[in-house]
């Protein structure tokens, strides 16, 4: 296997998805069947889903709240944490995950740009998304302390815009990269290259002069567009696959 070597002049930009999670029990999308409980995904990840009934929508992410506490970080998550301390600054981890398990482990620049399964945030009124970890009891709907309006989940759902201030944190992160006179790396690791606008970063790094990396387990929909695929699982492949120099 190819080794990443990470030096003084490297500036690295990772890119996650559920396939890192996966083997610490988080199920994978494409693992869901596009159903869940015979629900098709949209009606528990879309604000119409949302409108024609909060309550399974409520169901759904309590489940999967339960469901995240109640597992570990894995050695991917860890190699992450271990490159982000060797290279501080030059470092920044941009994750579709929504389950914490990132930070769980230790990593810090992190950007979720899909949100977080354990904050909650006002359907209605502008107050801002906060830490929310309760599993709400089956049939409950939380509401608004302030406007008394339906509380959501502060997830990036279907057919809905992620957050700008994201988005320019990578493309600064990215300029600053690609412009330091050193070496621009970009990793995406457990992602399946569907979901835009995080499939489309390769592109852009590679028009930037960037190098690519992709650790999958089966080949996704863009692994063509990567200089260097890896195919395996990120806990077995990412503890091995850098040399911090
Ligand atoms: N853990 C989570 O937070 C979680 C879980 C499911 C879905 N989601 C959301 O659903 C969307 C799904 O897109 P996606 O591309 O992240 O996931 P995806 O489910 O579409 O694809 C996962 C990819 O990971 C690969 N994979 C599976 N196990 C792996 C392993 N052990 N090591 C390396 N690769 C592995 C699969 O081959 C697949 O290509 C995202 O928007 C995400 O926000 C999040
Ligand atoms: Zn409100």
């Amino acid at each position: 296997m190819d080794q990443l070597v990470l030096d003084s002049k490297t500036w690295l930009l990772v890119l996650t998805g559920a396939g890192v999670s996966a083997e610490s029990g988080v199920p994978t999308f494409r693992g869901m069947d596009g159903l869940w409980e015979n629900h098709p995904i949209e009606d528990v990840a879309s604000p119409q889903g949302f409108t024609k009934d909060p309550t399974l929508v409520w169901r759904f992410y309590s489940q999967r709240r339960a469901g995240a506490s109640a597992v570990k970080p894995n050695p991917g998550h860890d190699a992450l944490v271990a490159w982000e301390r060797h290279l501080g600054d030059r470092f920044l981890l941009a994750t579709q995950n929504v389950d914490g398990l990132h930070r769980r482990a230790g990593s810090q620049r992190v950007v979720e740009m899909h949100g977080n399964l354990f904050k909650t945030r006002c359907s209605k009124c502008s107050r801002a998304p906060f830490e929310d970890t309760t599993v709400y009891p089956e049939g409950t709907v939380p509401t608004c302390d302030s406007c008394g309006g339906r509380l959501r989940p502060h997830i990036v759902w279907f057919g809905e815009y992620l957050d700008p201030a994201d988005m320019q944190r990578i493309e600064d992160f990215a300029l600053r990269g690609s412009t330091s006179g050193g070496r621009f790396v970009f990793l995406a690791a457990g992602t399946s290259g569907l979901v835009y606008p995080a499939a489309g970063i390769v592109n852009h790094v590679s028009e930037a002069g960037g190098e690519t990396w992709l650790v999958n387990l089966d080949p996704a929909q863009n692994t063509s567009k990567f200089d260097n695929v890896i195919t395996g699982k990120s806990g077995e492949v990412l503890p091995k696959l850098a040399k911090l120099v």
